[in-house]
């Protein structure tokens, strides 16, 4: 039986990854940092399965980090746990640069002195391009212009120096945008669905957002882990690009998340005093607040995965259009409070 260990297991994609892997038959062990709030929702069912453990840990905190990894020995470490808000970053830099630039070195030289050689994964992001060119690929200019995306890109170059120089099986998985019903909600495509569920259900009146000119290439969570595993099992240890190759803005997202519902957004204004109208009703639907914008913006991001898919054979399955169908529904049965029964069951289906 193959062991995973994995931190920010209790994030959107540790949910995901969790479940392909128990469906491999995989022992898993996950990183729980301390939190006064229960963090395991999106895990459910799976806390009690016999081969799923949570341990405590940090990636601040080195000796948790050799604790485990002296005792439980995996194949594969996956790396996911992080500071993950662009946004949050430009007011919280220091504390983001340990986690996710710091925490990763901190791993990779327990990993160097261990006795064994587990293969790394390193959950890096579209956001070292910054304002790069789209579309972008595995030779385009790293730019990043958030203190998450720097703390990112030295932990991308971590990965590489460490691979180069002592032989680790290290790779990053450069992944653009991905989501799915259990998305943070404070990231703009879950905040979007989530707000159109309670507007359908009368218990909202509007959603004010930032920036909705930004172009994002977004594909689904389901889709990308398996990305993640498949980089794992190459011989060879690398970096790739996880990429639809198709993008849309934050405006678009918000007209197809209405659809959904049965409403068309029309736009009136300019600016801060933008607003998106109800077509039919006339009723302010959406509003511009400066408080979502960004002190510095990454306008475009368009990945090109032609290596993924010509070494990895990775495709992403979900279209745009089906993705924010099952989020909207997924908000909309989870105000219902009949989801995440459903969404498990698909789950190990899919898994089976
Ligand atoms: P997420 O839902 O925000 O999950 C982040 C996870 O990291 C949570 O489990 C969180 O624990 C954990 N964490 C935070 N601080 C930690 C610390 N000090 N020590 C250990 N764990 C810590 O993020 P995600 O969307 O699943 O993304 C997974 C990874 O991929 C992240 O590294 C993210 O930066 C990267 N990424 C994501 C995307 C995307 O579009 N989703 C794209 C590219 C790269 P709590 O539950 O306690 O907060
Ligand atoms: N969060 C948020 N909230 N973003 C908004 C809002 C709002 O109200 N209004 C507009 N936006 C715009 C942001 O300015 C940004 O251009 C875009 O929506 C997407 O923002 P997020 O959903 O917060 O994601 P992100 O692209 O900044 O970062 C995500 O993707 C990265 C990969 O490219 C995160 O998952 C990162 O961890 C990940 O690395």
């Amino acid at each position: 039986m193959r062991t995973a260990f994995i931190t920010g297991i209790t994030g959107q994609d540790g949910a995901y990854l969790s479940r392909l892997l128990l469906g491999k038959s995989y022992k898993i062990y996950g990183l729980v940092p301390r939190c006064e709030v229960d963090n395991k929702l999106r895990l459910g069912k799976i806390l009690n399965h016999e081969d799923f453990h949570l341990i405590d840990g940090d990636l601040l905190d080195a000796a948790s980090l050799l604790n485990i990894l002296h005792s439980i020995k995996p194949n594969e470490i996956y790396n996911l746990g992080a500071q993950s808000h662009v946004g949050t970053s430009f007011n919280t830099a220091e504390y983001t640069a340990h986690v996710n630039g710091l925490g990763v070195t901190r791993l990779l030289d327990i990993v160097r002195i261990l006795d064994y050689a587990p293969r790394i994964y390193q959950a890096s992001s579209s956001e070292l391009f910054g304002n790069a060119p789209a579309p972008q690929n595995e030779n385009t200019p790293l730019e990043p212009c958030s203190p998450y995306a720097a703390a990112k890109l030295y932990a991308y170059h971590m990965v590489k120096i460490y691979r180069e120089t002592y032989g680790l099986h290290a790779s990053n998985g450069i992944l653009f945008n991905h989501e799915s019903p259990w998305r943070g909600e404070d990231f703009v495509t879950r905040k979007i669905t989530k707000a159109v569920a309670e507007i359908a259900q009368g218990k909202r009146q509007d959603l004010s957002l930032g920036n909705l000119e930004s172009r994002r290439d977004w594909g689904h969570a389901r889709d990308y882990v398996e990305g993640m595993w498949s980089i794992l099992q190459q011989a060879q240890p690398d970096d790739y690009i996880l990429a639809t190759g198709i993008t849309y803005s934050v405006r678009d997202f918000v007209e197809a998340a209405f659809q959904e519902i049965g409403v068309q957004i029309s736009w009136e204004g300019k600016g801060l005093e933008e607003c998106g109208i109800d077509k039919e009703t006339k009723r302010v639907l959406i509003k511009i607040d400066p408080l979502f914008f960004r002190p510095n913006e990454v306008h475009h991001l368009c990945g090109d995965a032609s290596k993924a898919k010509n070494i990895l054979k990775w495709e992403p399955q979900t279209s745009f259009k089906s993705m924010v169908s099952e989020m909207v529904q997924a908000d909309i049965s989870c105000l219902n409070s009949d989801w995440q029964e459903e969404d498990e069951n698909d789950f190990f289906r899919n898994a089976a």
